[in-house]
This record gives C-alpha cells, sequence and structure tokens, in this order.
C-alpha cells in the first residue's frame, strides 16, 4: 500500500519541548511512521524555551484567522530523523514555561487555527491529520466547519488521541467561538459541555477515530470514576473509539548506550548499573547498601504522590531509600524538601525538572514507585524496565497493560497507603531472596516496546478514518 502524508499535532515534541509523556510520544511517533514509507510533517508552537541545536529557520509568516480577524504567526522548519517539523510562532508563545497561564485555551486556539494555514505553507497537505490531546483538539471542529481554509483541508479526516483525560480545556463559548472564527451554530454541538466550551469534548465528537493510550484506559474511560465528566460521551462515541499502546524511543532509552551514565550496561553484563547506583547515591548523598527506590514523576495527584509521601517513614522502616525527582505542586515539593532534611542519608532529593538526573535515576536505582490515580499509559515505568528498575505500580490504565506482576514489576490494586506498603514489602522480600529479582530484571529488560508495533496500529486507524470520510 501507498505511504500516507499524515500531518501530526502536538502541543510538545522532544528534544525542542517536553513536559511529560506527551512530548515523549509525539518525538518518536512520527520517526516510527516514516520507517515505515509514510511522510510526517509534525506542528507544534515555537516555544521560546525551544531546544534545539540549531534554532528552526524562519521562513515567513501566515495570517491565521482568528479572534474576529487575522493574526500573523512565523513559520520554522526543521528536518530531524526523516521527519519534518513546522513550527508556529507568535509572541504568545514566547513565554517561560508551555502552560500554566490564564489564557491557555485562547493560546492554543491559534495554535490550532494556525495549522492548516502553516502546513499549507509549507505545502504540506495531508491525507490524514493526527491530533492529540486538548491543546490541539478544536482542530478536529476547524476542519469539518471552518472558514478561511486552505486549499484542500476542508473535510480531512482526522484521528484525537486521548493522552489524559483530566485536562480538558474548557472555556465560556461566545469567546472561543469568536476566537476560533468558527459559526454560531456550532453553540450546540459536541463542543457543549453542559454550557461552557470542551475542546477535548470536540473532539471526541468530530474527529473520525479517537484512541486512547492504552487499551485499559479506553475501557476506564467510559467510566464515571475515570471520565472526569466525559464518560457519557466516551460511551457514546465508543464505536470509533480504541487504545494503542505507546511505545518507548529506544535510541534515547538505552543503557547500553546512554551518554548520561558512566557505564553503559545490558543483560549480559550488568556491573554498569551497580556503577550507577553507587554514583546516584554519592550525588543524592544516601547510603548505598539499602535497596533504592525512585520517583521520577510529575507531582501531581494523578501521580499519587501524596500517597508516597504519607507512606515515607513506613517505607523507610521497610528498609528503601528514596531517591526523589520531580516537580509541580507546591505542597508536595515542600514535603518532600521537608522529608529529605529530616531523614538524612534516607531521602534524596531533587526539585525541579532534569533530564540527566532522570536517566541516572533510572539506571541507578532497584525499583521505580508510581502509585497513580489513574495513569493513560505511562512512560515511566517502560524506562525503569528498559533499565532493570522494577516498577512498582498501581494497577491502573498503561500500568496494567504493560506491567506483569511478579514477573516485570509488582502491581497493587488500591490507591492508598496500604496498597503501596503491601506491594513495597512483596518487592523487598523479592530483592533479598536476589535469584527471583534478578529473573524479573532480565525479563524486564528484555521487554519489547518499541514504537513499531504502535505505529501499525497507527497506520490501520488512520486508513479507517480516511474510509470514513470517504477519501479512499
Ligand atoms: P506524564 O506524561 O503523565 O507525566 P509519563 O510516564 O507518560 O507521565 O511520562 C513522563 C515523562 O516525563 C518521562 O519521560 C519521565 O522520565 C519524564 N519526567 C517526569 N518528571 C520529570 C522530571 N522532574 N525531570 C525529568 N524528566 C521527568
Ligand atoms: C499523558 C499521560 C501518560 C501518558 C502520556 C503519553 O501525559 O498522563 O500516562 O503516558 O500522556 O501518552
Amino acid at each position: 500500500m501507498s505511504g500516507m502524508r499524515i500531518l501530526f499535532v502536538s502541543s510538545e515534541v522532544y528534544p525542542y519541548s517536553k513536559t511529560g509523556g506527551l512530548g515523549d510520544v509525539a518525538g518518536a511517533l512520527p520517526a516510527a511512521l516514516v520507517r515505515l514509507g509514510h511522510e510526517v510533517l509534525v506542528v507544534s508552537p515555537w516555544y521560546q524555551t525551544l531546544r534545539a541545536r540549531s534554532a528552526p529557520l524562519w521562513i515567513g509568516d501566515v495570517d491565521v484567522p482568528f479572534d474576529g480577524g487575522f493574526s500573523s504567526c512565523g513559520v520554522g522548519t526543521l528536518e530531524r530523523e526523516g521527519v519534518r517539523y513546522a513550527f508556529v510562532g507568535h509572541s504568545d508563545f514566547r513565554r517561560s514555561a508551555l502552560y500554566g497561564f490564564a489564557d491557555d485555551v485562547r493560546r492554543f486556539c491559534l495554535f490550532s487555527r494556525a495549522v492548516p494555514q502553516v502546513a499549507a505553507r509549507v505545502d504540506f497537505v495531508p491525507d490524514v491529520i493526527h491530533v492529540n490531546d486538548w491543546h490541539s483538539a478544536y482542530l478536529t471542529m476547524i476542519l469539518a466547519q471552518g472558514w478561511h481554509l486552505p486549499e484542500g483541508f476542508p473535510g480531512l479526516p482526522s484521528v484525537y488521541t486521548v493522552h489524559n483525560v483530566q485536562h480538558q480545556g474548557s472555556s465560556e463559548i461566545e469567546s472561543t467561538l469568536y476566537w476560533l472564527r468558527l459559526p454560531g451554530a456550532l453553540r450546540e454541538s459536541y463542543l457543549n459541555h453542559f454550557g461552557a466550551a470542551n475542546a477535548m469534548q470536540a473532539a471526541l465528537g468530530f474527529a473520525q477515530r479517537v484512541t486512547t493510550v492504552s487499551p485499559n484506559y479506553a475501557q476506564e474511560v467510559q467510566r464515571p470514576e475515570y471520565g472526569y465528566g466525559l464518560d457519557g460521551t466516551f460511551r457514546h462515541i465508543s464505536h470509533k473509539l480504541s487504545g494503542i499502546l505507546n511505545g518507548l524511543d529506544t535510541d534515547v532509552w538505552n543503557p547500553a548506550t546512554d551518554p548520561h551514565i558512566a557505564q553503559p550496561y545490558d543483560t549480559a553484563d550488568l556491573s554498569g548499573k551497580a556503577k550507577a547506583k553507587a554514583a546516584l547515591c554519592h550525588h543524592l548523598w544516601l547510603e548505598p547498601e539499602r535497596p533504592l527506590l525512585a520517583v521520577v514523576s510529575r507531582l501531581a495527584d494523578q501521580k499519587g504522590i501524596d500517597i508516597l509521601l504519607a507512606a515515607l517513614a513506613q517505607l523507610l522502616e521497610q528498609g528503601w531509600n528514596l531517591a526523589i525527582l520531580g516537580s509541580g505542586e507546591g505542597w508536595m515539593e515542600s514535603l518532600i524538601h521537608e522529608a529529605t532534611g529530616q531523614y538524612p542519608g534516607r531521602i534524596g532529593s531533587f526539585i525541579g525538572y532534569d533530564e540527566d538526573l532522570a536517566h541516572q535515576i533510572y539506571a541507578g536505582a532497584d525499583a521505580l514507585v508510581i502509585p497513580s490515580r489513574f495513569e493513560p499509559c505511562g512512560l515511566s515505568q517502560l524506562i525503569a524496565m528498559r533499565y532493570g528498575t522494577l516498577p512498582i505500580a498501581r494497577a491502573t490504565g498503561g500500568l496494567k497493560d504493560t506491567i506483569q506482576h511478579d514477573k516485570t514489576g509488582f502491581l497493587f490494586d488500591h490507591a492508598n497507603t496500604d496498597g503501596l506498603l503491601w506491594a513495597s514489602q512483596w518487592a523487598l522480600r523479592r530483592y533479598h531472596g536476589q535469584t527471583h529479582w534478578q529473573a524479573m530484571l532480565q525479563e524486564a529488560m528484555a521487554a519489547d516496546f518499541s514504537w513499531d508495533i504502535a505505529a501499525k496500529a497507527y497506520e490501520a486507524v488512520y486508513r479507517q478514518a480516511q474510509k470514513d470520510v470517504g477519501r479512499v
């Protein structure tokens, strides 16, 4: 079958921008699609904080239909591993962080509106558009109903991937339609969620196909306890909903070639892992002889870090030392600071976002704890497994789909301290009875989470979306 032209839209893309797993996905899936013979253009905002060895090449400006008129946006381009990139430049993206501003919905409405113009500017008229999370969700509606679209764009099929249902992009209806320059009749469409404009729900309605980032999460979002108010809509669109498990960029995350650790290692020779642990303990002022439990996480309600914090004293009593890397909610950051001071030699932490240290922790720790309340897929457990660091995780979402209890990690059912402490105790017994632990570690490191499997699944969904609009 001939290759497709795929327009991939994401609010973050590694290595240029990243706050979490969405950046990892956008950084790896397009390259996997190119390896299958497709042409891919990734469109993302041109943040002030964009990390590129050489800056994108500015090729000119486009007029974007926005806010009742037109806004001018710059276009920057790059190419990497056969993937083309176009970055959307505007003063709204020249800020200290990617997200977290009062006008986020408006900013990303501008971004979504700019995508067709930017793609057309680089002569890329796609066969299908792949939209991710709430930030670019309105694009699905713009393709279906928008005025001022470049030639070839009206009615293009779109695939919408939900990475996290908690963040939906909610705003006031009239202003949103005005920003997006969309017809007033859309007030009563999928955009309307109990009287507010909801970007995610709009995409659930308007995209030809909807995916979540793990099969289990596709089921969970249809239940009230996971749906964050959209479970009814998910049930309603379940005929076009499926789950595709994320992969891992095995070049970025590879203990055998990782430039962030002193001595690379693999299943045949794990001496580099022992060295990584010694170096990490030295760096974080930890006693090196104890089992080391780590956290690499956004500090958010989703991740259940408060559950971990409530169990800290008992975890230390069980015998674990803790290495914590994270940033997010201020109150969690303060508690981690306090605990680090309270237990010298037993808890080491760094509050902030640090990719070097993340690699060193994945390599140097014995286990990674992930007590998530919900987890659409989760990449940190995949990374940990590849580095022979066994995940101790709540059995939810993608964690349940990717970790085999007592084989490649440890799973517990309930998001509370009892659940966590039960699993950490179990893990510790395995750790001290070394043979089983070593066998698990080998099994975890050998698991195949490469993107090639997922890329084929997306390919099938893209073709289905094309059929749905009668384009093939
Ligand atoms: P989420 O996207 O919900 O945050 P994932 O597990 O899918 O969760 O992805 C998290 C990604 O972000 C992983 O690559 C992880 O290593 C990285 N990460 C999370 N917190 C930090 C941090 N403080 N410093 C460096 N990397 C981090
Ligand atoms: C979201 C989810 C996480 C998932 C990531 C990439 O941030 O919280 O579970 O792995 O997106 O899909």
